[in-house]
């Protein structure tokens, strides 16, 4: 079973990764004094009696359900997980499991870092989006006032065990959702495997199974070298800067039916390519790669133009920012990124348009 070493601690890929879970329970010689497992109604469902028939200890551990949805990645629901730790007399030596995707790791792995000043956590990631991202890294965290991520730390679960047969529960958006996280690994860090992703037929599960290993490494290596994001790191935000405001945008207007966040992403990631043309060298030819390639895997957005403006507004809070500029990490070519770019809001309204006007022309 390939185990990828992190850090402090091994994320474990695997069709049987009950056999792996046992084996760390049992490696904590002292055991853990209780189990908490972090779910939501759909990894209650699909993911969690999988595992709870083959893992003896999950019977007795505490389960706590939230509602999926990023909506619900909020202080409210993080009160109510620190009040059911509280209520079940969670202590240091507990175990707090997150089964489920970004939303059950980020807020999880932050409620049990925060929680008596931080007890050991799990990450069972269900969904391709945080196998290959979410879950790994060690960023936790909540969203506050409708802005991603703004409240968080970083802290490292004590392993991760990533299992692709969960993805079979998984409808083809969120499957897409996760994709657009792979993309972004070919294209930050390795050409070779950005050419293989776009000949790869990703609903043949094995094959995307060698995916999911290849973009682990590609973000352990770059975490192991920066965990805390001071320079290097930042090239995983490549797409995120406009793939973030609009992804808060649409769940401001539309709520429940928002764009996924790889949905987002991907987008982010067509406009944030416009813009290493004009700042950082990409070529135009790299750039129509990049934009036949998502636009003939993702379903096309509708953006107004009279909402613009507020995009950029949200592109300002973005904590990647410094002394007020909108910060980006950019290609200079197709498997090397760049960071610290600025552009200013004229040229980032431009990007949208380029995105709109290749919809129209792509949809033809
Ligand atoms: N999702 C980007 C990071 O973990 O740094």
């Amino acid at each position: 079973m390939p185990e990828i070493k992190s850090s402090s601690y091994s994320i474990f890929i695997s069709k049987n990764i009950a056999k792996d879970i046992i084996r760390f329970l049992k490696a904590n010689k002292k055991g853990y004094s209780s189990l908490f497992i972090l779910v939501d109604e759909n990894s209650l469902r699909y993911c969690y009696p999988q595992l709870v028939t083959s893992i003896l200890q999950f019977k007795d551990a505490e389960i706590i359900e939230i509602e999926s949805g990023e909506e619900n990645k909020t202080i409210e629901i993080c009160t109510q997980i620190w009040a059911s730790l509280s209520e079940y007399g969670a202590d240091k030596n507990s175990l707090f499991i997150n089964i489920g995707g970004g939303v059950i790791s980020d807020l999880g792995g932050f409620a049990a870092s925060t929680f008596k000043r931080g007890i050991p956590f799990i990450n069972i990631p269900t969904t391709l989006l945080s196998q290959v991202d979410a879950s790994v890294g060690g960023k936790t965290g909540i969203n506050s006032d409708n802005l991603k991520n703004e409240i968080g730390v970083y802290s490292n679960p004590s392993a991760v065990f990533v299992n692709i047969d969960f993805l079979a529960t998984l409808n083809s958006r969120q499957i897409l959702s996760g994709f657009a996280e792979i993309i972004k690994h070919g294209l930050i860090a390795d050409a070779a495997y950005w050419k293989k992703l776009i000949e790869c037929d990703f609903s043949d599960l094995d094959k995307l199974e060698q995916c999911i290993m290849a973009s682990i490494k590609i973000k352990n290596n770059i975490v192991l070298q920066d965990p805390e994001e001071q320079g290097l790191r930042k090239i995983l935000n490549f797409g995120h800067t406009i793939g973030h405001a609009l992804e808060t945008f649409f769940l401001e207007e539309n709520g429940e039916n928002s764009l996924l966040h790889g949905e987002a992403i991907a987008i982010g990631i067509i406009c944030e390519s416009y813009l290493s043309t004009k700042i950082s060298r990409l070529k135009e030819g790299e750039l129509k790669e990049i934009t036949k390639f998502i636009l003939s895997n993702f379903k096309p957005v509708k953006i107004e133009s009279i909402f613009y403006h507020r995009l950029i507004e949200l592109m300002k809070h973005d904590k990647k920012n410094t002394k007020g500029d909108i910060n980006f990490s950019l290609l200079s070519e197709i498997g090397k990124c760049e960071i610290n770019k600025t552009a200013k809001a004229d040229l980032i309204i431009e990007s949208l348009k380029y995105y709109s006007e290749q919809v129209i022309l792509f949809n033809k």
